[in-house]
């Protein structure tokens, strides 16, 4: 009999409350919860159909359920309510509706779960229920864009920042599953076993390129320009693929909900896609929004109103390469973050973060205090991201459009996905024709 046609025991019913539980019924993996207070037990899907993050770290709220990623909401019958960036008239689309098992009883002091349809009652328990392990939440199905994709090799990675290598020096790093031995000779210059196609230093940091790379460069003009000071966040390793956490950083919808303790709340939840522009090797995105800028001092003494235009600019660059700059133009106040990834093993990867801040022309340069202040709140948010990775546990980035559910605010998104369709394919194809 199929293991799925009956009922499996999945928690105690005074262990079911409003906060969600992560159980296994028919070796399918599920969460249960009440949705009002003491109210009646709904079973759904372990993951949110948009992202794919568990629910299981989600909460309740209003009688729904609020995914903790980008906070779209659930009703007891699975229905997607709310998608906070398409704002509050949006219509979300029926794919983001969960689909929830057949059944889900109280019964004998247990909450039974039915995967597919049964004609049976959850049966009298001679002994105590022993509940199934708890499965882990299910992978996507469809292919993924994981951190050991051969086409990697056709690349430049970052390995190190450059001053973590002095003269004479050595160091092993991680990259594509493999490790590489650096050194760095008396005279400066680098090299590394085993051999690769090259090694080189740019935007400081050590760049190692294992075959042929056929990657565009990301251009970073705020490092030649001496209104910017630039200061470096500790490296820090992402237990995850390279691709989710990508398209973490080029997700403007997240804030409010991953970042809430620190800029989320200045965030606003709706999200109006900017133009996309492909370029060779990735694209472009403009936005322009009004914004309050309480920290501009022309603000204080009536120069400029507290309202102001801000221009954020996304520039990506396959495989891993991300620069957002935030300028607001009427004072031309800019701050941009550099996100450059080394995709080292299938669940690691080490991520370099620069940022670079410019009060604007005629203004004196950022003093190393406000730097050290603006350097430790990046480092906050950056723990946020890779927090919010660590929960999400999947092996890749989905390329099956079919395994998620995109909204027009995922517009950049999307074009990652298909900017790393575009590199596997052109991988494939180089080393057909080697
Ligand atoms: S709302 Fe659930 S992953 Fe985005
Ligand atoms: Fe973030």
């Amino acid at each position: 009999m199929d293991a799925s046609l009956t009922w499996f025991p999945v928690a105690r019913t005074a262990d079911v409350t409003t906060t969600p539980v992560a159980v296994g019924a028919g070796g399918r993996a599920y969460v249960v919860v009440r949705l009002p207070p003491r109210g009646e037990v709904t079973a759904f899907p372990a993951r949110c159909p948009h992202r794919l993050v568990p629910l299981a770290a989600g909460r309740v709220e209003g009688g729904r359920l609020v995914c903790p990623a980008h906070g779209w909401r659930f009703d007891g019958e699975g229905r997607c309510t709310q998608v906070p960036s398409m704002g509050d008239d949006g219509c979300p689309p029926p794919r983001a509706d969960l689909r929830r098992p057949w059944a889900v009883e109280e019964r004998h002091g247990w909450v039974w779960l039915a995967p597919e349809p049964t004609t049976t009652l959850p049966p009298r328990p001679v002994s105590t229920p022993r509940p199934e392990p708890t499965p882990e939440p299910p992978v996507p199905t469809g292919p993924v864009f994981d951190n050991l994709a051969p086409a990697l090799a056709h690349a430049w990675h970052p390995v190190l920042l450059s001053r973590e290598l002095r003269r004479g020096g050595w160091s092993q790093v991680r990259l594509l599953g493999c490790t590489w031995n650096l050194s760095r000779a008396a005279d400066g210059s680098l090299a590394v076993e085993p051999a690769a196609f090259g090694l080189r230093e740019r935007l400081g940091l050590i760049w190692l390129a294992p075959a042929e790379p056929a990657d565009a460069p990301l251009e970073v003009p705020e490092l030649a320009d001496r209104r910017f000071v630039a200061g470096w966040l500790p490296p820090v390793r992402s237990p995850g693929p390279a691709g989710p956490l990508a398209d973490t950083f080029l997700d403007a919808t997240h804030g409010p909900f991953v970042h809430a303790a620190t800029i989320g709340a200045a965030d606003r939840a709706r999200v109006d896609p900017g133009e996309l522009q492909r370029e060779p090797g990735g694209f472009r995105s403009v936005q322009e929004q009004w914004v309050e800028n309480p920290l501009d001092p022309e603000v204080a003494t009536g120069g400029r109103p507290l309202r102001q235009r801000r221009r954020t600019t996304y520039t990506y660059r396959v495989p891993f390469r991300l620069r957002l700059r935030q300028e607001f133009l009427d004072s031309g106040a800019a701050t941009t973050l550099l996100y450059l990834l080394q995709p080292e093993d299938l669940d690691s990867t080490r991520v370099y973060t620069c940022l670079l801040v410019s009060d604007g022309p005629g203004r004196p340069l950022p003093t190393p205090a406000r730097m050290a202040e603006q350097v430790a709140l990046q480092r906050r948010i950056l723990a946020e991201d890779v927090r919010s990775q660590e929960t999400l546990a999947v092996p890749g980035l989905p390329l099956d459009p079919r395994d998620e559910v995109h909204v027009p605010a995922d517009r950049l998104g999307v074009a990652l996905r298909e900017a790393l369709c575009d590199f596997l394919v052109a991988g494939r194809t180089r080393r057909t024709a080697a």
